[in-house]
């Protein structure tokens, strides 16, 4: 199983991003020995050199990579500088880079694929608006999503992909925003799942990890615990937190280990 921590813009100090990356670890020495936990962090770039190091426990990531590989672009940061720094994953695609920087699919594409030319695992998220959602364009707008961001993208490549779906409508730093209900994200996940079948055949429909993000908590996370084509979450506010991450991916163990 998989559980991303999407730090976003926080802790605002080195030394707050240090601390919370410590009491993770510390906390994932305890309840993952089994290792059946996966743990990405996701931190702001600037503070990756110093948080990663090679270990068991956390891998890391980046929240966004430039659209190109090099050159004159202010403020932006290449692919390359994120490998180089430890970064082994990068979101890509979230919804707040759409709202805040106007990206849009093509640029997603693009981004996916210099991550996967690069040995960089995109986390490539997908998910509708709450206007969407209204109208019921859920399932539309996440293929539209999936076929242009995964258009370039070879089938030797595309097991390296972890797939997000995160309707904007749960992201809690939404006004108003409430976790997914389990049937809509199971039938999110499925409409996903089926995409991939389109797309590609049945073993990547199949094995490509779909994860879901939106207010996930320690509180609410075993209410996604029935659903067997989840493989995961990608946590935003609640990561920031090594008491609450830890309780999510804790609880969420126990309870697959009883299902099994
Ligand atoms: P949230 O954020 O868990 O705070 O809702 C998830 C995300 O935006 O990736």
């Amino acid at each position: 199983m998989l559980f991303i921590a999407n730090w976003k813009m926080n802790p605002t100090s080195l030394k707050q991003a240090q601390k919370l990356n410590k009491n993770i670890k510390d906390k994932l020495k305890k309840i993952n020995k089994e290792k059946k936990a996966k743990v990405i962090i996701c931190p702001p770039t600037i503070f990756l050199s110093k948080l990663f190091q090679k270990n068991k426990l956390i891998q890391y990531g980046v929240q966004n990579i430039c659209f190109e590989e090099r050159g004159a672009y202010t403020g932006e940061i290449s692919v390359l500088m994120a490998k180089d720094q430890g970064a082994n994953y990068s979101i890509i695609g979230h919804s707040e880079r759409k709202q805040i920087a106007g990206e849009d699919n093509y640029t997603i594409s693009q981004k996916v694929n210099l991550c996967l030319a690069n040995n960089i695992k995109p986390i490539l998220c997908v998910g509708e608006n709450l206007q969407e959602k209204n109208h019921a364009k859920t399932g539309l707008v996440i293929r539209e999503q999936l076929q242009i961001a995964l258009k370039n993208v070879k089938i030797n490549d595309i097991e390296k992909i972890i797939i997000a779906y995160e309707p904007v409508w749960a992201i809690s730093s939404q006004d108003n925003a409430r976790p997914g209900t389990p049937d809509s994200i199971l039938g999110a996940s499925i409409i996903i799942r089926k995409e991939l079948l389109n797309l590609y055949n049945h073993d990547v429909a199949t094995n490509i990890p779909v994860i879901y993000g939106g207010s996930v908590s320690k509180d609410n996370v075993l209410d996604y615990s029935g659903n067997s084509n989840l493989n995961g979450f990608l946590i935003g506010s609640a990561s920031l937190n090594a008491f609450d991450f830890s309780q999510i991916i804790e609880k969420y163990i126990q309870s697959a280990q009883k299902q099994t």
